[in-house]
């Protein structure tokens, strides 16, 4: 195992005030988010978006690393070169998403199990070889009348190890991704007492199939109340409750710990992670940023809407919640400048 090449990976895409952007929806999800715009839900389409991000002017500044999607790895961009070799030539890293999606988990009604990992190791060394150098598995955790059950947890915990191990044997950087839903109408301390079983169950897990901390990111839904809950939170009670959770359960030799927004609307997504860095940055041992799907693209996706014309102004509004992103990496993102406009 490359130790040494790994733990620098891992440092690079966490270093400074930069973040991730996760930019591999699968094709269903990105077809899903396509439709509900009237964009055609075409291979070609999902290029020419994937070419507009990849294209945005500066991304380098404000982006580490970019996680990409099987069938995006093996596109090419408007120029020609494949994905991977042109986030290089921007400064971000490759990575891809290597998991195959969740299944319903037999025996465990309402519950999923994700999966992907018979053939892993192959497809892992075919993905280093067309460029990407760090990877993410995505483990979905439901919040219900009596679930997660600890069957769901631990299954899920376990296939995250088993996927961690195989991609440092394969010199990648694992991202490991275990999401608790913020969909639902749970509290915030429901969420808390989730989250901190499943980051328990998953660091044990870790632990047992030796994984190298140093040389993985974690990847956490933040703490706050269901989506659809009456409950209302501050921005200073979701950055408290979170790293309370965090700082119970994340190794300090994990380099960094990188959000997932979760469905948050993009503004409060930098507003939380802004609140984190403000009042914890003494206390924390890990680097604490972002890896925003929709909390960055979803603007962008709105201006863009499939249409050539709108190149210029969807890669604007993206640059500028990339920028948010990273202003609030440093405690600096101003809520108030970036609030939403009335019309
Ligand atoms: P969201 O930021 O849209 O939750 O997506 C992050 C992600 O990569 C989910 O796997």
């Amino acid at each position: 195992m490359d130790t040494q090449g790994l733990i620098e990976t891992a440092k690079a895409l966490v270093a400074g005030d930069k973040g991730l952007l996760a930019m591999d929806e699968s094709t269903p999800t990105c077809n899903k988010r396509f439709a509900a715009l009237g964009i055609a839900q075409t291979e070609e389409a999902r290029r020419a978006y994937r070419d507009m991000i990849v294209t945005t002017p500066r991304l380098g500044e404000c982006i580490s690393g970019a996680i990409l999607y099987d069938e995006t790895l093996r596109q090419l961009t408007n120029r020609g070169l494949s994905f991977a070799h042109a986030l290089e030539e921007a400064g971000i890293v490759p990575g891809i998403k290597v998991d195959a999606g969740t299944r319903p988990l037999a025996g465990h009604p309402g519950e999923l199990a994700t999966e992907g990992l018979d053939g892993l190791r192959e497809r892992l060394l075919a993905y280093a070889a067309m460029g990407a150098r760090f990877a993410k598995w995505r483990a979905v955790i439901t919040i219900g009348d009596a679930i997660p059950s600890r069957g769901c947890i631990d299954a899920n915990a376990h296939a995250l190890a088993r996927y961690a191990a195989l991609c440092q044997e394969a010199g990648l950087v694992p991202i490991v991704e275990p999401e608790v839903l913020m969909d639902g109408d749970h509290t915030l301390a429901r969420l808390g007492a989730v989250t901190e079983e499943v980051l328990h169950a998953v660091f044990d897990q870790l632990f047992r199939q030796r994984v190298l901390l140093e040389g993985m990111l974690l990847k956490p839904n933040m703490v706050l109340a269901g989506l659809a809950s009456a409950e209302t939170n501050s921005v200073d009670d979701v950055a408290d409750a979170t790293l309370a959770c965090l700082l119970r359960n994340v190794p300090a030799a994990v380099p960094g710990i990188a959000f997932l927004s979760g469905g948050q609307s993009p503004q409060l997504a930098s507003a939380r992670l802004n609140a984190m860095n403000l009042r914890f940055k003494s206390r924390m041992p890990w680097a604490l940023g972002f890896s925003f799907a929709r909390a960055i693209q979803k603007p962008a996706l709105e201006i863009w809407r499939g249409v050539e014309a709108n190149v210029a102004s969807a890669q604007q509004a993206l640059f500028h919640r990339a920028d948010c992103n990273r202003a609030a990496r440093r405690g600096e993102y101003d809520p108030v400048a970036d609030a939403p406009k009335r019309a």
